[in-house]
């Protein structure tokens, strides 16, 4: 939700480190942004906070050599100064920044204002600063004491650093939302996700939940948060580069990695071969499988279903803020499988922890590494296609889904064979100049309404969250079929309409486009052939069953087409953030 960035080490330009760290994980959240050092020649500390994006922002903070950065999404208290992250107490020793939810702030708040704190923000976060000062300095712990303590008091997922400028030491604490520190040459990081890490070092630990770390004079003793134990550090290296996480002369990331589909998606299940062998074979035992995630990873889902029952397996997609209602049908001879990019996304873990908690498998299909889900899984299939920055999903998408068509039957294995070729050549620059053509012509609609049968039908629920998200068009996604059981009063003449069709569902759903053409809507269509009903056609490749990756990538296309058109920001879309670790 929100993005941490610290540092501390050898380094004096601090304060311009946190700002790069906090440009690359601005995706997190950019409601507002701020940094809190502690200057070289002062005991207390010198802070900086901004709302709105980070943009081109310099930064004018003293020299340091230990500082903490933060760039939030509005969770508690609206979108202002005084509630953007770092949280100091009164005097400035100690500041805080924080990703999650404090869920007892209010009576937490109550307690501290009664001992005499006051309060200059709205967040649930400013308790974390004071209740820190009150425990040092009323309890005399001491400062890791203090953060651990206050860390324990604390309800929710959550993940907290604080810096006491007096010590010159760090303090950060893991329950729920993700941390990792780099370990690099006389020097530490601590970052939400390891691509702002990376041009320092590829060195990491990813801090499990109830684990603590205290930074002091280039040291980084782990600790169990419940009793202070010292534990065993391990690390692991990280395998991207620093190239993965940058734009790669792309205008936006999300163009970068709709166009790294071309490898992404046949990568993804050539690298997993022998897992998915084994997990398919489970999955076909399993007397009820699950198929669940959020958003675009819902829509994965649904694929999912769709392929399984192909292979005759019954398999319920449902959302993972949903699942709750299901969770009574579940017996341990069921298979959960969680479709998530970030594994990190707060209602896909609930949902996950109630289905093994009723002892369903846990199957986890996901793109960052080193996340709560793959820890809680049974197994977990990684789809590697590298970081995924633009808030809106792309190529973790395709990836997932191509990953759930090898699961749902062996034999689909050998259909990746030449995808990368076909997707190469098709997937250019001359396709990019059609789409953006047509987006010309579609860029002051108010509703597009998107069409398509079986996987197609899921191919337009997902095109339409693409144009959704990146333009702010309304845009709806439709089975073909239910068009004459209401949705079609509200075509119009010149209603835009984008039938997303393949071999398997030409029939019916150029039948439902002609029912909208006659009704005068304007037909964009979307598939490996040209029909009579289409007005414009983006042609895409004959791939099968998996026709509807080429449908889907036109989809991601037009939205980015719609987003630059019309002005708005596809990498980092109004109102929303990368990774939705809160409920
Ligand atoms: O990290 P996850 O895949 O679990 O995220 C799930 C959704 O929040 C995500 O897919 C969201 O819908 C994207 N904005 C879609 O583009």
């Amino acid at each position: 939700m929100c993005g941490i960035f610290v540092y501390s080490g050898k380094r004096e330009d601090t304060a311009k480190n946190i700002l790069a760290g906090l440009k690359i994980l601005e995706y997190r959240g950019y409601d507002s942004w701020g940094i809190a050092v502690k200057p070289v020649d002062q005991t207390f500390l010198a802070v900086e906070k901004h709302i709105g994006k980070i943009g081109e922002a310099t930064t004018g903070l003293p020299t340091s050599t230990i500082g903490i950065g933060h760039t939030r999404w509005a969770t508690h208290g609206g979108v202002t100064d005084q509630n953007a992250h770092p949280h100091t107490n009164e005097d400035k020793t100690i500041a805080v920044v924080h990703n999650g939810i404090v869920e007892n702030h209010q009576e937490l708040r109550r307690m501290l204002r009664k001992k005499g704190y006051e309060f200059v923000s709205e967040t649930d976060s400013e308790v974390l600063a004071h209740l820190i000062d009150h425990l040092m300095n009323n309890e005399k712990k001491s400062f890791a004491e203090s953060v651990f303590s206050c860390f324990n008091m604390i309800n929710g997922s959550n993940a907290i650093v604080a810096l006491s400028a007096k010590l010159n030491e760090i303090v950060a604490c893991r329950n729920g939302s993700p941390l990792v520190a780099g370990i690099g040459d006389d020097e530490t990081i601590l970052a939400s996700d390891v691509t702002a890490i990376i041009p320092y070092t590829r060195k990491v630990h990813y801090l499990q939940d109830g684990e603590g770390v205290h930074i002091k004079n280039s040291k980084l003793p782990l600790h169990r948060l419940s009793d202070m134990l010292f534990l065993n550090l391990e690390t692991e290296m990280i395998e991207w580069s620093v190239e993965n996480a940058q734009k790669g002369g792309y205008p936006h990331y999300m163009l970068k990695e709709i166009f790294e589909q071309k490898k992404t998606i046949s990568q993804a299940v050539n690298i997993n071969r022998e897992i998915i062998e084994k997990v398919s074979e489970i999955v076909t035992k399993a007397k009820k499988v699950y198929i669940s995630g959020c958003g675009t990873a819902y829509h994965c889902s649904l694929l999912g279903s769709y392929f399984f029952a192909k292979s005759g397996i019954s398999a319920s997609a449902i959302p993972a803020n949903e699942f709750d209602a299901f969770s009574k049908t579940i017996s341990d001879n069921s298979v959960f499988i969680a479709i998530s990019q970030s594994g990190e996304t707060a209602d896909t873990l609930l949902a996950v922890k109630s289905a093994k908690s009723k002892g369903a498998k846990i199957v986890a299909i996901i793109n960052a590494r080193g996340s709560t889900l793959e820890r809680l899984a049974d197994y977990h299939i990684p789809v590697n296609t590298g970081p995924e920055i633009a808030v809106v999903s792309t190529k973790a998408f395709t990836a997932q889904s191509a990953v759930l068509f090898a699961l749902s039957n062996k034999s689909n294995l050998q259909k990746f064979d030449d995808l990368e070729n076909v997707l190469s050549e098709w997937l250019n620059i001359n396709l990019q100049e059609k789409v953006f053509g047509v987006a010309k012509s579609l860029i002051d609609s108010k509703n597009i309404f998107v069409i398509g049968k079986y996987l197609q039908f899921v191919t337009a629920l997902e095109s339409a969250l693409k144009v959704k998200e990146a333009s702010y068009i309304h845009a709806e996604g439709f089975a073909a079929g239910e068009l004459k059981h209401g949705v079609i009063s509200l075509v119009e003449k010149g209603t835009p309409v984008m039938v997303l069709a393949d071999e398997d569902t030409k029939n019916d759903v150029l039948s439902s486009a002609t029912e909208m053409k006659s009704r005068g809507a304007k037909i964009l269509g979307i598939a490996p052939f040209n029909a009579p009903e289409f007005d414009t056609h983006i042609q895409t490749p004959e791939l099968g069953e998996l026709t509807y990756l080429g449908n889907v990538i036109v989809g991601q296309i037009l939205g980015y087409a719609l987003s630059v058109g019309r002005g708005c920001d596809p990498d980092k879309p109004r109102n929303l953030a990368k990774s939705v670790t809160v409920k």
